[in-house]
């Protein structure tokens, strides 16, 4: 018997209590367990078995670690159809989260009791697969077609109550799952139950799959597994019999699981988790956070002061005046009312949030009591330096300073206190209490427990957390740069914003990167390139003036009504704007250039190498620790798509000698732009890929 499983019998009943902390996943040890466990049980003269779980949850899926090694035995489809064919009765109690193969496992047992807080679902899809151990062949003959379709194509799991109107489950009870099991398994007996198994069930009913399967491919922007899970919903449909269904739903699984997006999701899977993990705050102890100043009352200090209020955080706005302080309130309150909306607050919290937690203020010294101040004033560094001059003189000793800002120097704004060991960068993205991004900037002077304070602030706002170093656009912005003007360059060579965007979000961008210029405002990008013009550009760096003229133009994208796209209101999306084309030939004729031809595979390979060497470059210098961090950072701040695992991931599975190949070829055209990074060229060198870096680093 596996350690894994435990065994015991209590009269009748045999009971399988899983112990693979921390989550039960279903790796080799606890199928085997499972498996011998059911057959001791059979053995052994008990009438009835009871599995649970010991700890936080039941089986919260298959052991993801295992994906992409060859499958030990016994695998997960039969060892489900192993319980299923028990001549016992065979009941699971669930409580916590009863995942992928975890539901599967509740769906080969004959009866499913569940605790009222237990979660369940098939969440198979995100990670790249289908779920492949029945889940789409018995989901729907208990749920039906349609439920069963919508718990496997989105994912997203139910809770109990909602399982049991769904006929997912037969019972919720409160109690520990063991207690709650062992009673119901005894009811079943006396009662005399019969074993009822799933597959003896009818094929569910038939629906219009193909037209479901369009929409479905085309919600996915790309991803392939919710549409290719539906086929095999289908398939439990049409097959003539149960173990027809099983074996298509094991070959569309065997596709999926030997797909790129897989192994793009599955990363994107851990390194969300490993992210926040630095080895070097092993051990360490954030200050304490309990009450923050916020400096700056715009969109994105209001988002910031959202975030704070939402995860019990008392704030304290600072503004200029008082009717920039009421603006500043009006904000934070219409943010809040939207999270009233959606039901993540109540009217009372509401209040209390908007009456109580936050305090509104036009002088420095309101902020002498907070244990952390984030300023989002003006980007500007003379107006950074002015505000944390004043902090200095006000904040109390040990208290955090930060600055929100994207791109300026942190070590140069710590200078300009007495106390550059308690500063530090806090870049979050707009709208900041929605995005899920959050760049902690480690400045040279930076305390490590105020490291270890921003990477525990982004815990509680729940954002995903980023540590960054100090460079020119940190990790996110610096990249999004260098991809942007590869773009641009692209575009004096004779590719229109218009196809370029519609590359990027073939390759699975939301969208392209004009699109979100536009919805961003053309003024940031203007407002950049005057910064980069005036701090004295490199004579062989290309330059483009086509934007400028848009600008001056006084066009700045969705907010007036004008930009690349053109804007009609009440009309969501732009069509192009054809002011620009003219804009675009007249800048190609100053420079001389002819245009030429692009197609998408080469406007998408140029940009992903821009990016890619870019983000080589970043780790390499160390501004992002490890090749995960930059992943994460384009996945949660810059809408990556996540199938690709993020820049990186996507550079290993395309192979890296052929993205540096292509970089050199590029060079030869322009090897100011194309220099090949450092870090890149020694992975190829040494036949090694990011991901071994990550490997690495734990
Ligand atoms: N396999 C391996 N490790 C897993 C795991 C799994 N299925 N689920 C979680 N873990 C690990 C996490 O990586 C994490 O490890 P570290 O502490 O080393 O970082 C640890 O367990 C705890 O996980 P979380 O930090 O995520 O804990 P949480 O309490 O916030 O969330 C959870 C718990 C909801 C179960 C969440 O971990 C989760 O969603 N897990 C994945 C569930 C899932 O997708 N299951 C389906 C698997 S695929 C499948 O089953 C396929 C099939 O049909 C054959």
């Amino acid at each position: 018997m596996s350690d894994a499983i435990r065994y015991e019998r209590v009269g009748d009943i045999a009971v399988l209590t899983a112990q693979n902390p921390p989550v039960n996943a279903l790796g080799v040890d606890v199928r085997k367990g499972l498996l011998s466990g059911i057959e001791r049980a059979e053995a052994d003269g008990a009438k009835a078995v009871l599995i649970y779980g010991d700890g936080r949850t039941y089986f919260a899926g298959a052991d993801i670690r295992e994906f992409g090694k060859p499958m030990l035995d016994p695998g997960l489809p039969d060892l489900g159809s192993r319980i299923e064919a028990s001549p016992l009765i065979v009941v699971s109690a669930m409580h916590g989260t009863a995942l992928g193969g975890g539901l599967e496992i509740a769906l080969c047992s004959h009866y499913r009791i569940a605790v009222p807080s237990a979660k369940m679902g098939l969440p198979e899809v995100n990670l790249g697969i289908l779920p492949g151990a029945g889940g789409t062949q018995r989901l729907p003959r208990v749920a039906g077609t349609e439920a069963a379709l919508d718990m496997i194509t989105s994912g997203r799991p139910i809770k109990a109550p909602e399982a049991l109107d769904k006929g997912i489950i037969d019972r919720v009870t409160e109690g520990e799952p063991r207690e709650i099991g062992l009673a119901y398994a005894q009811e079943l007996l006396d009662a005399g139950a019969a074993r009822r198994a799933v597959c003896d069930m009818p094929a569910p009913e038939m629906i219009d799959f193909d037209t479901r399967y369009d929409a479905v491919l085309k919600k996915g922007r790309g991803q392939i597994s919710p549409a290719t899970a539906l086929r095999s919903v289908q398939a439990a449909c049409e097959a003539d019999n149960f173990e027809a269904g099983l074996k298509r739903e094991r070959e569309l699984f065997m596709e999926l699981m030997n797909s790129d997006q897989r192994q793009g999701m599955v990363h994107a899977f851990f390194s969300e988790r490993a992210v926040s993990k630095l080895p070097e705050l092993k051990g360490v102890t954030p200050r304490t956070l309990a009450q923050i100043g916020v400096i700056g009352g715009g969109t994105m200090g209001a988002g910031i002061a959202t975030a704070a209020l939402l995860s019990g955080l008392k704030v304290t706005m600072l503004e200029m005046t008082d009717e920039a302080a009421a603006a500043a309130k009006g904000r934070i309150e219409g943010n809040l009312q939207g999270a009233l909306k959606r039901g993540k607050i109540s009217q009372d919290q509401f209040d209390i949030l908007t009456q109580q937690s936050l305090v509104l203020a036009t002088d420095y010294a309101a902020l002498a009591e907070a244990d952390l101040v984030i300023e989002a004033v003006f980007e500007d560094m003379s107006v950074k330096k002015t505000v944390f001059t004043q902090l200095d003189a006000v904040c109390k000793p040990g208290a955090i300073l930060a600055s929100n800002t994207s791109y300026l120097d942190v070590n140069e704004i710590a200078a300009c206190t007495s106390r550059p060991e308690d500063v530090i960068g806090l870049h979050f993205f707009s709208p900041a209490h929605i995005m899920k991004l959050l760049e902690v900037v480690v400045a040279d002077k930076t305390a490590i427990d105020v490291v270890a304070t921003g990477f525990a602030l982004g815990k509680m706002l729940n954002k995903i957390t980023v540590r960054a170093g100090v460079c020119d656009g940190f990790i996110g912005n610096r990249i999004l740069a260098t991809y942007r003007s590869c773009a641009d360059q692209m575009i004096l060579d004779g590719a229109s914003p218009y196809q370029i965007d519609a590359a990027m979000t073939k390759f699975g961008f939301a969208m392209g990167p004009y699109a979100v210029s536009d919805l961003a405002g053309l003024d940031i990008g203007w407002a950049s390139r005057k910064r980069k013009r005036a701090a004295g550009m490199d004579p062989r760096a290309r330059d483009s003036v086509y934007a400028d003229k848009l600008c001056e133009a006084g066009h700045f994208g969705q907010k007036t009504g004008k930009g690349y796209y053109v804007y009609e209101a009440g009309k969501r999306g732009g069509t192009p704007n054809p002011e620009v084309a003219a804009l675009i030939e007249a800048n190609r004729a100053e420079l001389g250039i002819t245009p030429r031809e692009f197609t998408d595979e080469e406007i998408t390979r140029r940009y992903m190498c821009a990016m890619v060497n870019e983000a080589a470059k970043v780790v390499g210098e160390g501004i992002a620790r490890r090749p995960l961090d930059v992943d994460m950072t384009l996945l949660f701040g810059y809408g990556f798509p996540r199938y690709h695992g993020g820049p990186l991931k996507w550079a290993d599975i395309q192979g890296l000698d052929g993205i540096l190949a292509d970089i050199k070829t590029y060079a030869q055209e322009d090897d100011y732009f194309w220099q090949p990074a450092p870090l890149l060229e020694q992975l190829v060198a040494e036949g090694r890929s990011f991901d071994d870096l990550n490997k690495g680093s734990n």
